[in-house]
Parts: C-alpha cells; sequence; structure tokens
C-alpha cells in the first residue's frame, strides 16, 4: 500500500472529517474535554465544515496523504499566513493530523515537507506551528527540526490551554529532508 501526498479536493471532506475525529478522540483524552471529543465531534457536521473549508473559502489550504491517491484519507495538513503575532514567521501549520494506524511511518514528516515546499513556492521560507504543551507529539515536531520559539495559550470550551510554538527558520532544511 502506497500513500500519496496531494492537495486535497472538496471529495475528500469526509474522509479527512474521519481523520480529524479518529485523530482528536485518540490524542486528546487526557487534554480535552470528553463532551467535545464525544458530541463535539460529529461525522456529519464536520464534513459539512471540511466542505467549506475545501472550497478555499476558509483562505486555509490542505493537503492530504490518501492510499493509493484516489483512495481513502489517512492524514491532512492544513497551512495558511501566520497568525501568531509575536513571531516573524511567514507561514503557519495549523493542523496535522494521522489516522492511528498511519503514524509511525513517516507520513507526517512527509506532510510537513509537502507543506514548506508550498511555501517556499510562495516566497514565504519560514512557518511556525502551535501545539499544546500537554500533547506528547510535540516532540515530532523537535524530530524534524522544529526550534521551541514561544509559549503561548490557546482558548478551548472557555479555557485557555498552554501552547508551544515550534518555528523553522529556513524551510529548505525541511524540504530537503524530505527523502529521509
Ligand atoms: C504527530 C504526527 C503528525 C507525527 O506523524 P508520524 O507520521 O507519526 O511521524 P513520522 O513517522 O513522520 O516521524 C518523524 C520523526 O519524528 C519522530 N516522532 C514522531 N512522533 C514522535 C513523538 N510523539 N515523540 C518523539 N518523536 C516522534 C519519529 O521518531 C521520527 O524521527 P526519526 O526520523 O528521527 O526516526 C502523528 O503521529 C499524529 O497524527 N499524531 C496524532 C495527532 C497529533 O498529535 N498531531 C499534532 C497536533 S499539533
Amino acid at each position: 500500500m502506497s500513500v500519496v501526498v496531494r492537495e486535497a479536493e472538496l471529495s475528500d471532506a469526509h474522509g479527512v472529517a474521519r481523520v480529524e475525529i479518529e485523530a482528536w478522540r485518540d490524542t486528546y483524552p487526557a487534554l480535552l474535554p470528553s463532551a467535545h471529543l464525544v458530541g463535539g465531534l460529529d461525522m456529519a457536521r464536520r464534513t459539512v465544515f471540511w466542505r467549506h473549508r475545501l472550497s478555499h473559502r476558509s483562505g486555509l489550504r490542505t493537503v492530504v496523504g490518501a492510499v493509493n491517491s484516489r483512495g481513502p484519507v489517512v492524514g491532512y495538513a492544513t497551512w495558511g499566513p501566520c497568525r501568531v503575532d509575536t513571531l516573524a514567521s511567514g507561514g503557519q501549520l495549523f493542523e496535522l493530523y494521522l489516522l492511528p494506524d498511519h503514524q509511525g511511518r513517516g507520513l507526517g514528516r512527509r506532510l510537513c515537507a509537502a507543506v514548506g515546499e508550498r511555501f517556499l513556492k510562495a516566497g514565504v521560507s519560514s512557518m511556525c506551528v502551535e501545539v499544546l504543551e500537554g500533547n506528547p507529539n510535540r516532540f515530532f515536531y523537535e524530530a524534524i527540526g522544529g526550534r521551541l520559539a514561544a509559549r503561548a495559550g490557546h482558548r478551548f470550551a472557555g479555557t485557555i490551554l498552554p501552547t508551544l510554538i515550534y518555528a523553522w527558520d529556513d524551510l529548505e532544511l525541511l524540504v530537503g529532508e524530505r527523502a529521509r
């Protein structure tokens, strides 16, 4: 089975919603309220949300990892202009989620490199990502060359959760690592 990284299409909305829901429920039970992880992640509603996102009306772009290109979506990443005021980063990786069965096989690195490549093509040479401090997967960003650049907080369900911001100052390095 080969997983191909490509631009997301409108028809991927259901597949991306499935990855989002499964990955959130697997990753965040200790960090986010179970009411959100159970009732708040409804497949029909999230598919409608992703149809809007993937129609590009939100301004964010999405790449997916899909089995044999046309097969099921197993991971996705979203990206756009940096929203962290205190950072000089040009771009931001907003979301990166893989189905649990597809983690640990290099797809996360490939999706990050694909996002980096798209930023470079757009003339943007740096990027950042904001991750919940309690998410052990933050070490993934360190493993692929991100430097801890700032601490912040993200409001979620009425509570501000501590976050870390990782930055890549030279995306050529991240993109060049793709073949590893
Ligand atoms: C985090 C995530 C995107 C990483 O993708 P992945 O495909 O599992 O990671 P890769 O296989 O590409 O790993 C790349 C490198 O990071 C390392 N790594 C991956 N996850 C790690 C972790 N949790 N802790 C430490 N290192 C990690 C790998 O060992 C590998 O290092 P190496 O190349 O030196 O051997 C994926 O595991 C995932 O979707 N997790 C759940 C959702 C999540 O937490 N997303 C981030 C929200 S901001």
